[in-house]
């Protein structure tokens, strides 16, 4: 099978799982509900989900567990998405091609929207067929993720630096922060289901986490380089927000080229991080080519 076929096939469970985990419940839907799979089943590049996947393909998975905790996680990064568009943060009016859940929905729905989807993420990992333990390590990384420590406390330092001078180890901070720690409990669940957290998996435990951190960061480089660079059409949102906004991101600090070079070395570092764990690490990888395709054809190469 081909690597974009492998994704795309994932892809289509995680959607499957998300619109099976957000249906209507009786016969009316709500315009909560309507709005909540407004913001989820729309596209979006599946990136976590994918991750989580992709790990959980280290050992012998049942695939719905994979899907429902994809999903779960899909549903967390749907509710920082419609939070962080809201009018009080970026007052974003275009996501993934599509108006934002506030401009379509009202604000009052849109906070109800992250409120809900964060409480059905919870929701669907506590339900998994799985063993306790597990169930109650799973809430704690999404939990962990998006705490205070993680994407909450990301976008706090985000907007205390609009209108700021800073170095570029701040924005690093605050990249893994937003984003990189949702981006690292995507792939220790994806792992968590397959392998066990003990002593025996120090080693591997600790490559996975070198890969998330380089590539959480890369992620958030990338999306900075392409809100200065890129259309509304490529992106799916309103480009040039962070430069409107008086937002420093690495792209505004490093400059367009090194930014793209420091991207490409951190996703080359992911891979070296998880080079000591051989092919069954093969899914991880293609993750990292998905990442540089990505990088390649959207990026200006001077
Ligand atoms: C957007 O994430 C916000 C960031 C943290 C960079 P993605 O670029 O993964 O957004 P979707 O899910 O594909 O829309
Ligand atoms: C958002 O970063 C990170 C989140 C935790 C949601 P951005 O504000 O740069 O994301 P986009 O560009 O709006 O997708
Ligand atoms: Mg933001
Ligand atoms: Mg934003
Ligand atoms: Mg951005």
């Amino acid at each position: 099978m081909q690597t974009g076929s492998i994704l795309h096939d994932d892809v289509k469970r995680v959607e499957q799982a998300l619109a099976r985990l957000l249906c209507a419940e009786g016969d009316g839907e709500t315009e909560l509900v309507a709005a909540m799979r407004y913001a989820t089943l729309q596209g979006g590049k599946r990136t976590r989900a994918l991750l989580c996947l992709a790990a959980g393909a280290l050992g012998d998975t049942p695939a719905q567990l994979l899907d429902d905790v994809g999903a779960a996680i899909e549903m967390m990064h749907a509710c920082t998405l419609v939070h962080d568009d809201l009018p009080a943060m970026d007052n974003d009016v275009l996501r993934r091609g599509l108006p934002t859940v506030h401009v379509k929905f009202g604000e009052a729905t849109a906070i109800l929207v992250g409120d809900a989807l964060q409480a059905h993420a919870f929701r669907t990992l506590a339900s998994l067929d799985a063993p306790g333990d597990n169930r109650i390590a799973l809430v704690r990384e999404l939990a962990q993720a998006v705490s205070a420590e993680g994407a909450a406390g990301g976008q706090a330092v985000d907007l205390s630096l609009v209108g700021k001078q800073v170095e570029l180890d701040r924005i690093v901070a605050m990249h893994r922060m937003k984003t990189g720690a949702l981006v690292r409990a995507s792939v220790r669940m994806g792992a968590l289901c397959a392998i066990a957290e003990d002593a025996a998996h120090a080693e591997l435990y600790y490559a996975l986490d070198r890969y998330s951190a380089c590539l959480g960061l890369a992620l958030q480089v990338v999306d900075d380089i392409l809100d200065a660079t890129a259309d509304s059409a490529t992106l799916g949102k309103t480009p040039g927000k962070d430069a409107a906004a008086q937002k420093p991101t690495c792209a505004s600090i490093m400059g367009l080229q090194e930014a793209r070079k420091y991207a490409l070395d951190l996703l080359r570092d992911a891979g070296e991080a998880i080079a000591p764990l051989g092919p069954r690490a093969g899914r991880l990888a293609q993750m990292l080519q998905r990442a540089n395709a990505y990088l390649i054809k959207y990026t200006p190469c001077a």
